[in-house]
């Protein structure tokens, strides 16, 4: 039976730029989007910027800008990391939109008519200076516990202790720096802790979806637990505080005056409003996609951080607004980069608009993200060895590798003609049930799993092509019997089909590259979809190159500030992607890696090279890989190169010599100085299994300043 699902991840707020938690988040629900679309599902996947609270306001107005202004400005940035990482929301809207304040309010009034809104006097911090009450996280003062200063007004980053901001001594504003005064004013609560919230809520977190599956997973069931009781315990709810007293950045409760929901209430409700604004937007019929009784599963995607929110009060927002309950909450754990949790303030971690920016595949990043999830709420970590590994051992020496062996037999002897001598419908059987094992995995966000099972398959693909020994067979094709011809088409047609298939089942973590899988081998004007994977080929177009390996010297600079980059000359050199050559894959390709794309003459043209002569030579201080090299390159003055050829030379061994060096490179400032260029040298794609860096010498009578062409 085909669904209709309605999709969203949690709502980013809208002071900073997206980090690498977002993008986590959000491939993780693309994938499991893409999942269900290739299935023949109907898939309504929104998202939306978190505009309100004090922090934005507070934030535009130390820049000189208005909240829309600052908003609007992080706004901009989205497509570019969205686009970028080919993630595919169907529509991004904002919390501050007459949508949002609309429905809002609407539901506001739903709870005030259900009798569940109250309010009472609130005794709390106020900045006298700024004329405003002030949120915990701006109010500072000494740990009453271990008298550490400067703690902020919920806990102590020192002895962890948790508090309330009255129990600090002496209290200050982090604005202003005044000393805050106890003020009251009137609040509105929703009161969560009326039996009928207690009792739905107990009924909804326990609850099953429409395919009889847990609405939460166990762990997050237990923490709701924690709050609701289970049983034996009791409720732990209290009422929600869900109003700001003015100024406040958010939108105004009705019949209130100068009160404003609190940033919490309408935020999720920035879920329906995108909905609504993208069903206007497309002809769709909203209230049909929300209908309580309606058919249309809603699933929303979460960090652990979040799950109070979401599990207790916006289900119990909409329950008694008279509105559809959430059929599912997919919770994720954090990613940590190299074992460290990442901070915003410390600006930690890695900077996704960096990855792009150093043209490292969106694509590696989906697919080692991917690796590591599962559909627990645990934690995952980014290891740059571990991603090299990953991306170079699994995707290039197992994946592409079979499409680059098979294929090229094919069309050498076969005008790329496919023929199988089994039974097909074994084939298509085997294959169909293999990628509907995956795509149950993708819907049970067991994404790890399915990768494993995938490249299990690659492996055993390999492995019979390698038995079969093809080389063998095509080396005679000359005086071959048909025997011998049709054998050889036999293995590489299967390998080849267990390729598209495979492809098929990667189409929801690497989108783009099996769309190029798609179009340019096999001739499809349209993505891959799942019924395509028991589609044997009859045909496949000469392979062409498909995806480059991690240079883990790239990637190393993901984590470097600019500043600090050690730039190098040495090749490409992947930490650890031995396996490939060890397991005996990818053994075909010349240096370890494929021959990178075609460029054009005037590609070529736009590199000078020149011969230099190293005039000078050091060790770097502080530098276990880079020597300093001083060279003539024919001009007045002499060029200073840094070069990562460190562990093969001596520095007295290279002095006096001629060697080729990249004359028009941008000059690249780094931790040690500038380098002016760069210096040309060979080596295996796999520095670690094949170790050597060979510096290139002309041939006697060449002198510096002549160029190479
Ligand atoms: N604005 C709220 C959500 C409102 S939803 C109606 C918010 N925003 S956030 O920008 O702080 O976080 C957005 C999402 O990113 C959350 O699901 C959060 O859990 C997730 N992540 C933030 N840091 C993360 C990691 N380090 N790792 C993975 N996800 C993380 O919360
Ligand atoms: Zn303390």
């Amino acid at each position: 039976m085909l669904r209709t699902l309605f999709v969203t991840t949690a709502l980013p707020y809208a002071n900073g730029s997206f980090h690498i938690g977002h993008i986590m988040e959000y491939i993780q629900a693309d994938i499991w989007v893409r999942n269900l679309r290739m299935a023949g599902h109907t898939v309504h996947f929104v998202g939306a910027d978190d505009t309100h609270g004090a922090p934005v306001m507070l934030k535009a107005e130390s820049e000189g800008l208005t909240p829309q202004q600052l908003v609007a400005r992080y706004a901009a940035e989205r497509p570019t990391y969205l686009n970028g990482f080919n993630i595919e929301f169907d529509f991004w809207h904002s919390t501050d939109s007459p949508e949002n304040v609309e429905l809002s309010q609407d539901i506001y009034r739903g709870l005030r008519d259900a009798g569940l809104i109250e309010t009472r006097q609130v005794e709390q911090f106020f900045d006298p200076v700024k004329g405003m009450f002030l949120p915990d996280r701006y109010i500072k003062g000494e740990c009453p516990k271990c008298h550490a200063r400067d703690q902020y007004g919920d806990a102590c980053e020192v002895c962890s202790a948790v508090y309330a901001p009255t129990d600090l001594i002496e209290p200050y504003s982090s604005l202003t720096g005044a000393k805050p005064v106890m003020k009251s004013s009137e609040h509105f609560f929703f009161k969560l802790s009326d039996p009928r919230c207690v009792s739905f809520l107990q009924k909804w977190t326990t609850g099953k979806n429409c395919h009889g599956a847990p609405r939460l997973q166990a762990e997050v069931l237990a923490k709701t637990r924690e709050w609701l009781g289970d049983g034996q315990s009791e409720a732990n709810l209290g009422d929600w505080d869900i109003s700001r007293d003015a100024p406040y950045f958010g939108i105004e409760i009705p019949d209130a005056p100068g009160k404003y929901f609190y940033v919490w209430l309408d935020a999720p409700v920035g879920y329906l409003a995108s909905l609504k604004a993208y069903c206007q937007a497309r002809g769709l019929d909203y209230d049909a996609i929300t209908d309580p009784e309606g058919e249309t599963e809603q699933v929303h995607f979460i960090g652990k951080d979040i799950v109070y929110f979401h599990a207790l009060f916006w289900p119990a927002t909409l329950k008694f607004s008279g509105r559809k309950t959430p059929d599912q909450l997919n919770v994720h754990g954090f990613i940590t980069v190299s074992g460290e949790k990442m901070s915003k303030s410390r600006g930690t971690g890695i900077s996704p608009l960096r990855y792009l920016e150093l043209g490292l595949n969106p694509e590696w990043l989906r697919y080692y993200i991917a690796a590591k999830l599962n559909s627990r709420v645990e934690d995952i970590d980014f290891n740059p060895d571990d991603f090299v590994a990953r991306v170079n051992s699994d995707l290039i020496g197992k994946y592409v590798n079979i499409a680059s062996r098979a294929a090229n037999f094919i069309s050498k002897h076969f005008n790329g003609q496919l023929h199988y001598a089994g039974d097909r419908a074994v084939l298509e059987d085997n294959w169909r049930t293999i990628a509907q094992g995956v795509a149950n995995d993708i819907e049970s966000r067991e994404y790890g799993r399915a990768i494993r099972e995938i490249m299990g398959q690659a492996d055993q693909i390999n492995q019979a092509f390698d038995a079969a020994q093809p080389w063998v067979l095509a080396k005679s094709m000359a005086d071959a019997s048909d025997e011998q011809r049709e054998a050889l088409q036999d293995i590489c047609s299967c390998a080849i089909a267990g390729f598209k298939a495979l492809s098929v089942m990667l189409t929801p973590i690497l989108p783009a590259l099996t769309d190029r899988v798609a179009h340019e081998l096999f001739g499809l004007h349209r993505s891959f979809v799942w019924a395509d994977a028991a589609v044997l080929p009859d045909h496949i177009a000469p392979f062409k190159h498909l995806m480059q390996r991690v240079d883990a010297v790239l990637l190393s600079q993901l984590f470097d500030a600019p500043e600090a980059l050690e730039a190098t000359a040495a090749p490409k050199g992947s930490a650890d992607s031995s396996q490939a050559s060890s397991e005996g894959q990818a053994v075909d390709l010349p240096g370890g890696e494929a021959i990178a794309p075609t460029i054009t003459i005037d590609d070529f043209a736009k590199i000078d090279l020149r011969i230099a002569k190293i005039v000078a030579c050091e060790r770097v201080e502080g530098s276990k890989k880079l020597l300093r090299l001083t060279l003539d390159v024919g001009e007045p003055n002499m060029r200073q190169v840094f070069s990562g050829i460190q562990s093969a030379y001596q520095p007295e061994d290279l002095v006096g010599k001629h060697t080729v060096m990249v004359a028009n490179l941008a000059p690249r400032k780094m931790k040690f100085g500038m380098s002016e260029g760069m210096v040309l040298a060979a080596g295996h794609a796999d520095e670690k299994a094949n170790p050597g860096i060979y510096v290139l010498e002309p041939m006697p009578g060449a002198v510096p300043g002549m160029r190479v062409r």
